[in-house]
C-alpha cells in the first residue's frame, strides 16, 4: 500500500520498539475476542505478535495488506458483523485528548469503520507521533469517490486546505482497497479538528476523513529509549 511518508526513517520508531508495542498490546487480548487489526508498521507488529501468541481470536482486517499478513500468521479472519471487542491500530498523529490523524497508509475508511464498531480502541505509536495540535505534521488524508474528485478538490480548497491527489510510487493515481482516491490535504495545525471533520464530511463525495475524534480509548507510546507509557481516556474494556 502506498504510504505517505513525512519523515525520514531515522525519526520513525525502530522495528524493536514497534515489536515491543505489538507484544505489549497482547495483554489487552483475551481468547475468543473479535479483534480489529489495523494497518501500517505498528499494527503489523501487533498482528505478528498476535500470530506468534497462542491466543485464539477472530480478526477483522482494515486492509488487504493486514488481511494477508494475518493469514500468513495463521490468524482466523472474519467479516465485520456487529460489535468488535477491541481494535488495535497505529496512527500518524496523536494529540493530548487522544484525537488522531490517520490514513497516511491509505486505509482510513475501513480503519474508522472498525474503530467505530469496537468497544475498545487501542493505538500504538512511537513518540514522534505525539503532537500538541492535530495537523502539526501537515496533512489530513481524505478518501473521496473518484466520480466526485474535482468537486471535492474545489470544496476542500474553499475550506482553506490544499488538497493533493495521492499518487503511487509509479506516479499513478493511488486507489484505496475500496476503489477510491485519497486527497492529502495540506493543513496548518488545526484549531478545531471536530469542526473541520464535520465540514469535510458534509462535502458530497467525501467518504471519510483521517480525523479520528474521540475514538481512541488508550494510546501506547514507545519512547525512543524503548520505554512504554500509556495515555488513557475515561473508558474501560467491555464498556
Ligand atoms: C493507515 O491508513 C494508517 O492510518 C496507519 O494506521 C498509520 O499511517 C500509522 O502507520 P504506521 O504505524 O506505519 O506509522
Amino acid at each position: 500500500m502506498a504510504k505517505m511518508e513525512r519523515d525520514d526513517a531515522s525519526s520513525q520508531a525502530s522495528p524493536e520498539n514497534l515489536n515491543a508495542l505489538g507484544e505489549h498490546a497482547l495483554s489487552y487480548i483475551e481468547p475468543g475476542f473479535t479483534v480489529g487489526i489495523g494497518t501500517g508498521r505498528a499494527a503489523s507488529a501487533f498482528i505478528r505478535a498476535l500470530g506468534r501468541s497462542a491466543i485464539k481470536v477472530r480478526a477483522v482486517p482494515t486492509s488487504e495488506e493486514s488481511a494477508a499478513l494475518a493469514r500468513q500468521m495463521g490468524i482466523e479472519l472474519c467479516p465485520l458483523k456487529g460489535e468488535i471487542d477491541i481494535a488495535v491500530d497505529g496512527a500518524d498523529e496523536v494529540d493530548p485528548q487522544l484525537n488522531l490523524i490517520k490514513g497516511y497508509g491509505g486505509a482510513l475508511l475501513r480503519e474508522k469503520v472498525v474503530a467505530a464498531a469496537s468497544r475498545y480502541y487501542v493505538i500504538l505509536v512511537g513518540e514522534e507521533k505525539l503532537v500538541t495540535r492535530l495537523g502539526e505534521r501537515g496533512l489530513v488524508p481524505v478518501e473521496v469517490l473518484p466520480f466526485a474528485v474535482d468537486l471535492c478538490i474545489s470544496r476542500i480548497s474553499a475550506l482553506g486546505l490544499r488538497p493533493r491527489l495521492r499518487v503511487d510510487n509509479a506516479g499513478k493515481e493511488f486507489f484505496t482497497d475500496n476503489g477510491n482516491l485519497i486527497l492529502d490535504c495540506v493543513v496548518d495545525p488545526i484549531a478545531d479538528p471536530e469542526n473541520l471533520d464535520r465540514q469535510l464530511r458534509a462535502i458530497p463525495g467525501v467518504l471519510g476523513t483521517g480525523l479520528f475524534i474521540n475514538m481512541a480509548h488508550e494510546v501506547l507510546v514507545c519512547r525512543r529509549d524503548g520505554q512504554l507509557t500509556t495515555l488513557k481516556r475515561n473508558a474501560r474494556l467491555g464498556n
